[in-house]
């Protein structure tokens, strides 16, 4: 496997820089079926309403300036589910990646799939490869959709690849940097703002590595309900946010460029 492009400090080795706008969000999508069952109808029309969710925040989040958007669509264990609700799922999954190219393309959105794909129907990864080629070139949004992913999968998917490739880092240690580079998403920062609508209050196994020193925003919000207005909350608490790293709040003051 060529080693990829890894051009990101690691929020351990480094402070990043943080501004009003999140550069990079992580949302868990969830609540689609409890969104569905209170309106009496099947689990899965909570999962297409959660499509229409996608393309407005997708949208918004382009618009607020956000560099980088990364989506849980489907986790290594969701596969544990009905297998009529699986079928559906990727059924939705591959019409999204087939109707949603061309306007994502026309936005100048960069598509990325992240997970475990080759457990996919072949037909589904040939969409994802040609979805990402098509769009390679973009230079807005980078949005990515995480799926079939697990955290622990990434981390020892990259321990793993690291050690094929440079065989003498098992004597040398393996770094931090020796693992990021070989996870799913090398191209991105670490999050800066990580949002679960949906109420739970867990991560369900989503970006583990990379979530060390991420903001971590839940709301009762179920994902089909998750308007502009919900979004905007969510920045609005991650603006209130003090980012120490590890630092002193008295540090961070006689950081700040205005001080005297
Ligand atoms: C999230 O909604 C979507 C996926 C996991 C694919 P859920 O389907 O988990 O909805 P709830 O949590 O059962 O309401
Ligand atoms: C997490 O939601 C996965 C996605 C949103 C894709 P789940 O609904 O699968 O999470 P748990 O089972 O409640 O932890
Ligand atoms: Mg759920």
């Amino acid at each position: 496997m060529v080693k990829r492009l890894f051009t990101h400090r690691s929020s351990t080795q480094a402070i990043p820089e943080v501004g009003d706008i999140p550069r990079h969000v992580a949302i868990i999508m969830d609540g689609n079926g409890r969104w569905a069952n209170k309106r009496f109808l099947p689990r899965v029309a909570g999962h297409s309403q959660g499509l229409e969710v996608v393309r407005q925040v997708v949208k918004s989040c382009a618009e607020k300036g956000v560099e980088f958007l990364t989506l849980f669509a489907f986790s290594s264990e969701n596969w544990r589910r009905p297998p009529e609700e699986v079928g559906f799922l990727m059924k939705l999954f591959l019409t999204a990646l087939e109707k949603e190219i061309v306007r994502l393309d026309r936005n100048q959105v960069r598509l990325r799939v992240i997970g475990h794909l080759s457990a996919f129907d072949p037909v589904i990864q040939e969409k994802i490869k040609e979805a990402e080629i098509r769009t390679a070139g973009n230079t807005g949004l980078q949005l990515t959709i995480a799926a079939n992913y697990g955290g622990r999968w990434d981390l020892l998917n990259a321990v793993n690849q690291a050690l094929v490739a440079h065989p003498e880092w098992s004597q040398e240690g393996l770094t931090e940097d020796h693992i990021t580079q070989y996870l799913s998403m090398p191209f991105a920062p670490e999050p800066d703002l990580f949002i679960r609508t949906g109420g739970e209050q867990r991560m369900s196994n989503f970006l583990l590595w990379q979530l060390a020193y991420t903001e971590l925003y839940f709301t009762d919000t179920l994902w089909p309900d998750f308007d502009d207005q919900a979004l905007e909350q969510a920045f609005a608490w991650y603006r209130q946010r003090e980012r120490r790293f590890g630092r002193t709040s008295a540090q961070l003051e006689s950081d700040a460029p205005d001080s005297p």
